[in-house]
This record gives structure tokens, sequence and C-alpha cells, in this order.
């Protein structure tokens, strides 16, 4: 079997935490039950490039289920968790990627997945189709169409169907409701924290928190540091999402006015150089600089590491950096995305609906994807709606129903005065 993980023998380690999180993915479970029915990907090779953790394990095992030939590589060098990629190697599934890759491995892992010659692209953040679109675009001959994961990737997508240059239609996931209002809301809110706690072992209450950005994720972080008892400020470059964070009962400000009262920093805003030389020069001794946007550039590390007169590792996942005056500044998960890097990305039951609509796009790519131009696409809205409808159901939520009168007076104009 062709493979490259770390330890293989680490298998019944990874199976454990992939059976685990299965437990608690409803909405993938229906749709693995589906897809082993009707066999849709039957012949069909899918090339993923996702945090290689259980959740999307599990989702390359329902892809497998439905006859897809799956390879698979991680999207973030420090997020692979070796057990579980080598409880897919064990499963027959063609997975290249371990923790800790140099860039150099991590990009080989890519071109192994790639190597494989895709029909459909699963992707995190950009990394297999930018190669599909330079180094590798030998290999995107039989490419139908793809789907994208996360905020960063569909805005690289956008940009290059901007510029002429995108080849085939990719469906936008992240931009899906059941989606962001969930997975980057909740699910980075919550995770963030758990990565930054089991980190540090130091606590949140009290402590005054700047996050950077507040978008869907910025919003979760937010809310969960006000919940565990923190002050929190938040930093914007847009005036409208500054104004709702205000209302929201945050502080906010600019990052050089908050760069000298964080203990702890939280960048997630897609951007880079969100914190810098001069705000290092600023912080207080024993801040935590933590990011949880898609690339490790939001907080500069050459910068940081210009300014500190000595680096060393105080516990695992945690560089210190002595300044020159005394004080110390703690980077966590070499500024990757903290959870992550340092910890196992977001709950089970959030990943459900994200990947069950990645699952569902990748079959609407396959059915539909050459009629599609070169573009990026929404999610369909019944595939929306489809899946929070079986997450309720999982739930055992009811909603109500329109009558037909309430249905005539809400759609209708003859109402009224
Ligand atoms: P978003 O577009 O909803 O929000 C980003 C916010 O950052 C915007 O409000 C924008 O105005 C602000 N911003 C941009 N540059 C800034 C700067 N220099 N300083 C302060 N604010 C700035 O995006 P979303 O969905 O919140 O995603 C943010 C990042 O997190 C992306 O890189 C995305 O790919 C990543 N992401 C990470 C996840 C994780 O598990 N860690 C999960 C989902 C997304």
């Amino acid at each position: 079997m062709d493979y490259i993980v770390r330890d293989i023998s680490l298998a019944p380690s990874g199976k454990l935490k992939i059976d685990w999180v299965r437990e608690h993915m409803p909405v993938l479970n229906e749709i693995r039950e589906e897809f082993e029915k009707t066999q849709v990907f039957k012949g069909v090779k899918v090339a993923v490039s996702i945090h290689l953790e259980a959740k999307t394990a599990y989702l390359a095992t329902v892809l497998k289920a439905g006859g897809a030939d799956v390879s698979i590589s991680g999207s973030n060098p420090l997020s692979t968790q070796d057990d579980v990629a080598a409880a897919l190697a064990a499963d027959e599934i063609k997975v290249y990627s371990w923790y800790n890759a140099t860039a150099e491995e991590y990009k080989g892992h890519l071109i192994k997945v790639l190597e494989n010659k895709p029909d459909i692209v699963i992707d995190d953040g950009g990394d297999l189709v930018n190669l599909l679109h330079n180094e590798c675009s030998s290999l995107a001959g039989q490419v139908i169409g793809g789907c994208e994961e996360t905020t960063t990737g569909v805005l690289r997508l956008e940009a290059m169907e901007k510029a002429g240059i995108l080849n085939f239609p990719m469906m936008a996931v992240n931009d899906a409701l059941c989606k962001y209002l969930f997975d980057n809301r909740y699910g980075t809110g919550e995770s963030v924290w758990t990565g930054i706690m089991r980190t540090t072992n130091l606590i949140v209450a009290g402590k005054t928190v700047v996050v950077a950005g507040y978008g869907w994720c910025g919003k979760g972080i937010a809310m969960k540091a006000k919940g565990l008892g923190a002050k929190v400020i938040i930093t914007e470059i847009d005036p409208i999402k500054a104004i709702e964070a205000h209302m929201d009962g945050f502080t906010t400000m600019s990052m050089d006015d908050a760069a000298a009262l964080g203990d702890v920093f939280i960048t997630v805003t897609g951007c880079k150089d969100v914190i810098r030389g001069k705000h290092y020069e600023k912080m207080r001794h024993g801040a935590l600089l933590a990011n949880a946007g898609h690339f490790d550039v939001e907080i500069n590390k050459p910068e940081l590491q210009a300014a500190a007169k000595g680096t060393r590792t105080v516990r695992h996942n945690i560089e210190e950096f002595m300044l020159p005056d005394g004080r110390k500044l703690y980077l966590l998960a070499e500024g990757r995305l903290v959870n992550l890097a340092a910890g196992d990305g977001h709950p089970a039951e959030i990943m459900d609906m994200s990947f069950a609509l990645q699952a569902l796009s990748a079959k609407y790519m396959l059915e539909n994807g050459k009629e599609l131009g070169n573009r990026v696409y929404k999610v369909a809205e019944e595939i929306d709606k489809r899946v929070a409808a079986i997450k309720l159901k999982s739930l055992g939520t009811t909603i109500d129903r329109l009558t037909p009168e309430q249905e005539k007076y809400l759609y209708g104009w003859e109402h009224g005065e």
C-alpha cells in the first residue's frame, strides 16, 4: 500500500480516535449510509488536503465508503496527528503526512496526493489548488472541480477567478451558512481556548485578552473569552465590525494601543503582520501570543526573533523570547493555528456539519462540475438546508411549520391596514 506516515504501528490509537468522533457525527453518518448504497464516487479519485486529525480522517473514510479512491495529506505542517494518519494507511487510504513536517516535506506530501491524478479536489487554505495551477499543472488534466474549506482559501480562489486564471470550478464550502455560523464562530471559539489552556495550563479569568479581527472566528473567540471571565479588547480594520464589537460589549482600539494592555493576544484576521516589531516593544512581561488565522504570518515571527536576545522552548508548543530589557514574550505553536497545532481542532459535533457540507458539495461537483464555468460557486441552498435538517433531527429538536395562512401572510403583499 502506498503511504507516507511517521509510524504505522500507531494505527490502533488513531483508529480509536476516529471511532470516538464518528459517534458524535450523526449528519456525516447518515451521508455515509447513503454513499455506501449509491456508490456515488465509484472509480472517482478524490484528493484531500485538510488538517489531518480524526474528524478529517472520518470524512476520508466516508468518501471511500462511497467508492472513492482517496489520497490525503494535512493542510499545515503542525496539525497532522501521526496515529490518525497511520490509521488511515492501515485502512488502505493513500495518506502522505506527518506531524512537524519541514516546508519541503509538507509540499512533497501535497504533491504525492496530486500524483493520484484527482477528479475532485477538497482543499483547506488553497495549497492543493495553488499547486495544480503552478508546479503540478500537468496533474490537473482530469480535475472536474473542487471544494474549499476556509475563509483564506476562498479569498485566494476569488482572487484567482478575478485574475482569470482559475482552471476549474470550486465550491466555497466556507461560505455556506452551516459552515461559518457554527464552525468559524463556535468551533474556533471553543477550540482556540481549549488549545491555549491545555498548552499553557494558565487561567483565563481576569486576564486581558486582545482578539485581532472580529469576523466569524474572532466573534467566537471573543465570546468564549468573555464567558471564561476575561476582559476582552478587539482590534479591527473595518469600522462596521468595530462598532459591532463595541455594541457586543467589547472594548475596541488599535493594536498600537492594545499592545501595552494585553496578557493574551490572538490574531484571527487572514491578514499578515497584524502583530509586529513596534508592538513587541510595548508588550507586558509574560504576554502570550497565539494565532488562529490560516497561515503563520499574522504574528510577525522574524521581527519577534530579531527583537529578542535569546529564545528557548519552555513547554511543548511554547517558545520564550527574552527581550533585551528583561521582558519575556511567549509564542504558542510557532504562530500556527493554535487550535490545531496545539489541540485537536474543532469539536466533532461542529465538524459534523462542515464535513457533511464537504461530502455533499463534492458529490454536487462530481455530478454538475462539467457544466459549470471556472468560477467560485456558493453551496446550493438545498445542501445547506439538508445539513441543518439532519443536524436538528439528530439533536431531537423540532421546529414549527408554517400553516397555509401563515405562508400566504408572510410571503404575500395583500395584507396590512
Ligand atoms: P472573516 O473575513 O469573517 O474575518 C476576518 C476579520 O479580520 C474581518 O472582520 C477583517 O476586517 C479583520 N481584519 C483583517 N485584517 C486585519 C488587521 N490587520 N487587523 C485587524 N483586523 C483585521 O474571516 P474568518 O472566517 O473569521 O477567518 C479568519 C481567519 O481564520 C482566516 O484565515 C480563516 O481561514 C481562518 N480560520 C481558522 C479556523 C481555525 O480553526 N483556526 C477556522 C476557520 C477559519
